[in-house]
């Protein structure tokens, strides 16, 4: 697929230059976290798709893996200070109620760049759940199209801690993780298609975290209904402003999904992306005439709500539809067709999920470049391949938009290697983890020694200095 001349028409190609991660190298195994819980392993392995949730250590926490992300990110690109404009922090693991996470980190920063040496940059910390990152990404690509960024990239750091209270059905979609994103002109990895960002929000309950919790509230089964929900509407809207902006025509039995290489989802749990791509392509196809040879194979028809008012409520409370609904999802999922789709456009963005567990804000980002390395490691050629993100943040927005990998992406991916990157990693035990969890362990209490990388030293204690946080640079 390549870039249309409407497309080249436009003034500026603005997309991803490069992406740098941190993830922290602690982390519980899922057979450990299933024998203390009592879950069977299998359902963790394959019914949520999670072998490793990485965790912070003490002395670490979301500023931290922001800062190192950005510093790797830097150093990669032999980037200056003076060739950035903006630096946005997207979060919803928040330090502070008024002090935005950006400052640390340019604190942090400045102790290697030098004093003041980010003062010209910009940015502001945004926070709508996991979804926020995809409205900085897209509101900082828009600052270079419209010319006013006086030459300069803009970094946009996703970085989150998912924590969920022990015992909840949550603590299993746990993990932590930044993805530093460098945004320019004519970037060597992905140029975003123009006009066809598409949007919806609306006021939900679904996982929420009000002032002075640790740990959200969540309604999970409601959650996965609204995330779902929410990202079709969202495509809908996507389809409509490609098909009318002309970025590409939708043929006899095909769907959107036709002309879309790679799909990068959401993912709090790398099973998630996996029922959401099913729940898409049944809406996708089920008006398409290869349906009725799926439906044959299924041995079912598509059941629908009996006395459905069109809310999750009155869906998810109809326990018959919701347990045919669920056999038939499961059936379609075993169909060569769902099979053909997943495995070439999905499957290599799940790898990082299973590998390091949810990055709220960052799964999207990490799902993408996982698709990036594992795909080119198997040998294919990304060239001019069209990439569909869609990015869920409860509470609830969604978003979805496209872009195309550009052939330098090549210069890039072959130095990514997720394992190496996150280097030799410590298991916890379930007693360590417990511990973390609960804030039983003081800063310096470390459970890895760390080397050139920032760390937390001290949390104010009183005065005016209470809550202040202090970060240094390891040598
Ligand atoms: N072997 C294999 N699979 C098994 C199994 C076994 N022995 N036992 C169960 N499973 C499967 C189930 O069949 C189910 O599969 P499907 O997804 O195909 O239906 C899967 O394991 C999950 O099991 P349950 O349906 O019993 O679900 P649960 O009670 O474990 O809860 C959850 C799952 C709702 C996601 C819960 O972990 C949760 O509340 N998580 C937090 C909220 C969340 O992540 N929501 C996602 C959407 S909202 C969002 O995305 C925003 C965000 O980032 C938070």
């Amino acid at each position: 697929m390549t870039v249309l001349e409407s497309d080249l028409r436009m003034s500026r190609f603005v997309g991803i230059e490069d992406i740098a991660i941190h993830v922290p190298r602690l982390y519980v195994d899922f057979k450990d976290f299933a024998e203390a819980r009592g879950i069977n392993p299998a359902k963790l392995e394959h019914g949520i798709g999670v072998k490793k949730m990485a965790m912070i250590d003490t002395n670490q926490d979301p500023a931290t893996m922001a800062a190192n992300a950005c510093l790797k990110l830097m150093e990669n690109n032999n980037l200056a200070p003076e060739d950035l404009g903006r630096l946005y922090i997207a979060t919803e693991s928040g330090l502070d109620e008024s002090k935005a996470m950006n400052s640390y980190v340019i604190g942090m920063l400045e102790q290697i760049y030098g004093n003041s040496s980010f003062e010209h940059c910009g940015g502001i910390e945004c926070k709508f759940a996991c979804v926020s990152g995809s409205y900085a990404l897209y509101d900082n690509s828009n600052w270079i199209r419209a010319e006013e960024n006086d030459g300069k990239a803009a970094i946009v750091v996703v970085s989150d801690v998912a924590k969920y209270d022990i015992g909840s059905a949550g603590e299993y979609t746990q993990g932590a993780g930044a993805v530093a994103i460098l945004v320019k002109e004519n970037p060597r990895i992905l140029v975003f298609d123009q006009k066809v960002t598409a949007t919806v929000i609306k006021n939900e309950h679904d996982f929420f975290r009000p002032f002075g919790r640790q740990t959200p509230l969540v309604d999970g089964r409601y959650s996965n209904l609204l995330y779902l929900i929410q990202v079709k509407q969202a495509m809908k809207k996507y389809k409509i402003k490609a098909l009318e902006g002309g970025l590409f025509k939708i043929g006899p039995n095909e769907s959107v999904i036709d002309h879309i290489d790679y799909i990068a989802l959401h993912l709090p749990y790398s099973k998630m992306g996996k029922n959401a791509l099913a729940f898409l392509l049944r809406h996708e196809w089920r008006d398409l005439p290869k349906w009725a040879d799926i439906i044959k194979q299924i041995g079912m028809e598509e059941p629908k709500p009996r006395n459905s008012n069109g809310t999750i409520e009155s869906i998810i409370t109809d326990k018959e539809f919701m347990e045919n609904d669920e056999k038939f999802r499961k059936r379609f999922m075993e169909t060569p067709q769902y099979k053909e789709v997943f495995n070439e456009k999905l499957a290599s963005s799940l790898k990082a999920s299973e590998m390091v567990g949810n990055l709220y804000t960052g799964s999207l980002y990490m799902g993408f470049r996982s698709e990036l390395e594992f795909e080119h490691k198997m040998g294919k050629d990304l060239t001019d391949k069209r990439v569909g993100f869609a990015s869920y943040g409860s509470g609830s927005s969604a978003m979805v938009f496209s872009g195309v990998i550009q052939p330098t992406y090549l210069e890039v991916v072959k130095r990514m290697d997720l394992e190496d990157e996150i280097g030799e990693r410590k298991k916890i035990s379930i007693e360590e983890y417990e511990k973390l969890h609960e804030g039983q362990k003081g800063i310096d209490e470390t459970l890895l020694s760390t080397k050139k990388e920032f760390v937390l030293v001290k949390i104010g204690k009183d005065g005016v200095t209470e809550g202040f946080r202090e970060y240094s640079f390891t040598n």
